[in-house]
């Protein structure tokens, strides 16, 4: 939007972003009164009806409830794909029947994830038999407003049927169990080819202890070849979809360096496009210093980044019991957002989008993990769907 399309008495009181302050031409000078021309620089350097360039479109930048009430803009058009990058939400299907959710997501998103239902377990629970009905709704719905949408997951250890791993009563073959995986990773991509633009090939197959590699049923079988195998599988089936690892703990230096490891084989075979850092942060960790590392780290090895499941936890141990979200809470949230979305914008360059892991703190996965029934309020808006502190700490740039 820009100033002229607001309310009068609104667009004096927003801030006007920098660009367009530097492109308002400033008056021609004469060589006599000096003195007086000086004195005026200031007064008509403010003035826009004095410009001759035309400004570029402003974005007004609330600070407070009211004056967001009073505008359209929302996160997408503060970070736009093209300078920064995708903003997301995981959803379930029954987010784009109400409305309240629906607002939200169209004024501040432009990408979407299934939080679960394009997870193995929901699209084909049984051998052979595939589901879409549900991932289908997410994605009609992203097509009619025009978002993009992340594929989460093909190949992951959780929500995955046992049947794969079983030959009737018997433990399934390595060739059994890869052939499988081929099978829904070329039906699912197939499927949903041209609408869905990126995927998390494999979820979560980094150990965090000492071992490289998770001790999962598909390990236990297959070794790291179903690693490879899953991606080989997802690049046949849909050579122009972005391929991603993803995991957690993505800035812990050991794990990040197990990560980078896989990370590096899959780019020498030209199987992975990027690294999806899930981003479970809170309010305290993980440091600047642990973050720009991991950036740096996965940036060296010519991939894009992307952060997957953002939340902000406002618990930083598992001890930690539940509070109610006070305004000491809100200010820490809004300095950890407003820290963690400057390294975003450092490294907008590396960084194609940030997806949160939810859309308002009145639903979240945070409340029953790592403590079950705890509340949690990690998002940028509250449980009536309002912009919280942190929401403008972090338009506010
Ligand atoms: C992991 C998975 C997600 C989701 C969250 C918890 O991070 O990748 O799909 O299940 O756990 O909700």
């Amino acid at each position: 939007m820009s100033v002229g399309l607001l309310p009068t008495d609104i667009s004096s009181k927003f801030p006007i972003n920098k660009m367009a302050k530097s492109k308002i031409s400033r008056p021609v000078k004469s060589r006599s009164y000096i003195l007086i021309i000086m004195l005026s620089i200031g007064i008509i350097a403010c003035s826009k009806s004095k410009s001759v360039i035309p400004e570029p479109p402003v974005k007004t930048r609330p600070t407070n409830l009211a004056q967001y009430n009073l505008v359209t803009e929302g996160l997408k058009d503060y970070y736009t794909s093209n300078e920064y990058f995708n903003l997301g939400a995981a959803i379930k299907p029954t987010t784009v029947d109400n409305p309240d959710e629906v607002k939200l997501l169209k004024r501040h998103f432009n990408s979407l994830t299934a939080e679960n239902v394009m997870k193995w377990s929901t699209l084909q629970p049984t051998e052979g038999t595939f589901r879409f009905d549900d991932a289908d709704k997410i994605v009609a719905f992203a097509q009619a407003n025009g978002m993009q949408v992340r594929g989460h997951n093909l190949c992951w250890h959780n929500q995955v049927p046992d049947w794969i791993f079983k030959d009737g009563a018997a433990t399934a073959s390595k060739e059994l169990v890869l052939q499988r995986l081929r099978t829904h990773i070329n039906t699912v991509m197939t499927h949903f080819k041209g609408k869905v633009y990126a995927w998390d090939v494999v979820n979560e197959a980094i150990a965090d202890g000492s071992d490289t590699y998770r001790a999962s049923k598909w390990y236990g079988i297959c070794g790291e070849d179903y690693i490879i195998e899953a991606f080989r599988a997802a690049r046949l089936a849909d050579p122009a979809a972005k391929l991603f690892y993803n995991d957690y703990s993505e800035t812990n230096p050991t794990k990040r360096d197990k990560i980078y490891t896989l990370l590096n084989k899959l780019k020498g075979l030209n199987l992975v496009d990027g690294i999806g850092m899930q981003g479970h942060w809170n309010i305290s960790a993980p440091s600047n210093e642990l973050i720009i590392d991991a950036f740096d780290k996965y940036k060296s090895l010519g991939i894009d980044i992307q952060i997957t499941e953002f939340d902000v936890s406002v618990y930083t141990s598992d001890s930690d019991s539940q509070s109610p979200y006070s305004t000491d809470l809100a200010q820490k949230q809004a300095v950890a957002y407003g820290r963690y979305f400057s390294l975003f914008r450092t490294y907008k360059n590396n960084i194609s989008s940030i997806t949160f892991w939810g859309l308002a703190d009145n639903y979240t996965w945070l409340d029953n993990f790592p403590v079950t029934g705890r509340k949690n309020y990690p998002f940028l808006f509250d449980e009536s769907y309002n912009p919280k502190q942190s929401y403008f700490t972090v338009i506010n740039f």
